[in-house]
């Protein structure tokens, strides 16, 4: 289910005093099976790009096509939100149902699936979040946060999305949340699903995705696989946006003389690499 993206532009509050022109010259293709870091300042455009995949917004100016349906034909929204499903910034406040296995229930039941359908999908994304069975049939607002934020994304993988994009999933989630988050959307994307992850942590991004776009005041900066974009340490600085701690220190022991290679970018890899450099001496 690729998607495709030529020359998008969006402007919020046309024509008003409070125009604003929230992304511009937007180009991108996405492939299958891709996983992207999406990734940039606060007001830098992420949730704007975001939403035009799943044609939630539409272009002001340019296009926007997933698997060959422009999202500004009429009537396509439902479709493409079939195939794109989209887990907004701190899900857990879309919460509503009295318990999980309902709420889980109510995109499928939306898209018009049978029962027994239903239940499987719930079970199978309930299970792929780590929710306990015995949670199931409990209310959502007993849980904590971490676990509700993982119900509600559950709802969005009942679905089964072929493209799923998540709106900061580790926003305000402490170190061990988060590395739950990280194993949790692995597993997401190991099930064959493309997966749009929006951070503002360039240490998430690199250990996890294969691509990175960086964006910079409604625009693309830098878009390509991590070893690529963190050879941008200073237009990256210049963002604010900062380099992973291992490519630092990469590019300051090749500053003195190590010659590693580019495309290392953990603090692991990096010793490997000079126990080698040692070992051929
Ligand atoms: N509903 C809106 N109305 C007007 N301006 C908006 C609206 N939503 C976002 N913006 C503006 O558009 C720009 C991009 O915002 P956004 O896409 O939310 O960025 P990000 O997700 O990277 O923080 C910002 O300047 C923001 O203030
Ligand atoms: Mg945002």
């Amino acid at each position: 289910m690729p998607v495709t993206i030529e020359n998008l532009a969006h402007v919020y509050a046309p024509g008003t005093p409070f125009e604003k022109r929230a992304i511009e010259k937007i180009n991108l293709t996405i492939k299958d099976g891709e996983f992207i870091g999406l990734i940039g300042h606060t007001g830098s455009g992420k949730s704007t790009l975001i939403q035009h995949i799943n044609a939630l917004m539409l272009p002001t100016e340019g296009k926007v096509i997933v698997n060959g349906i422009d999202t500004s034909t009429p009537k396509s929204g439902l479709e493409i939100r079939k195939n794109v499903g989209l887990v907004f910034q701190y899900p857990e406040y879309q919460l509503f149902e009295e318990t999980i296995e309902k709420d889980v229930a109510f995109g499928p039941k939306n898209l018009g699936i049978d029962e027994e359908e239903i239940r499987k999908r719930v079970h199978h994304a309930l299970r792929l979040v780590g929710i306990d069975e015995q949670l199931f049939h409990q209310s959502p607002f007993d849980l904590s946060g971490g676990q509700k934020r993982r119900v509600a994304i559950a709802g969005v993988l009942a679905m089964k999305p072929n493209i799923l994009i998540l709106d900061e999933p580790s926003a305000g989630l402490d170190p061990a949340g988060r590395a739950e988050m990280r194993r949790l959307i692995k597993d997401i994307k190991n099930e064959g699903t493309t997966v749009i992850m929006v951070s503002h942590s360039m240490d998430d991004v690199s250990k996890m995705c294969d691509r990175i776009i960086v964006m910079n005041k409604g625009r693309i900066a830098l878009d390509g696989p991590p070893c690529e974009v963190f050879k941008h340490t200073e237009l990256l600085e210049s963002i604010h946006l900062g380099v992973p701690a291992a490519s630092m220190l990469r590019e300051r022991l090749n500053k003195n003389g190590f010659d590693l290679p580019d495309d290392i970018y953990t603090i692991e890899e990096i010793k490997t690499a000079i126990l080698e450099k040692l070992k051929r001496r």
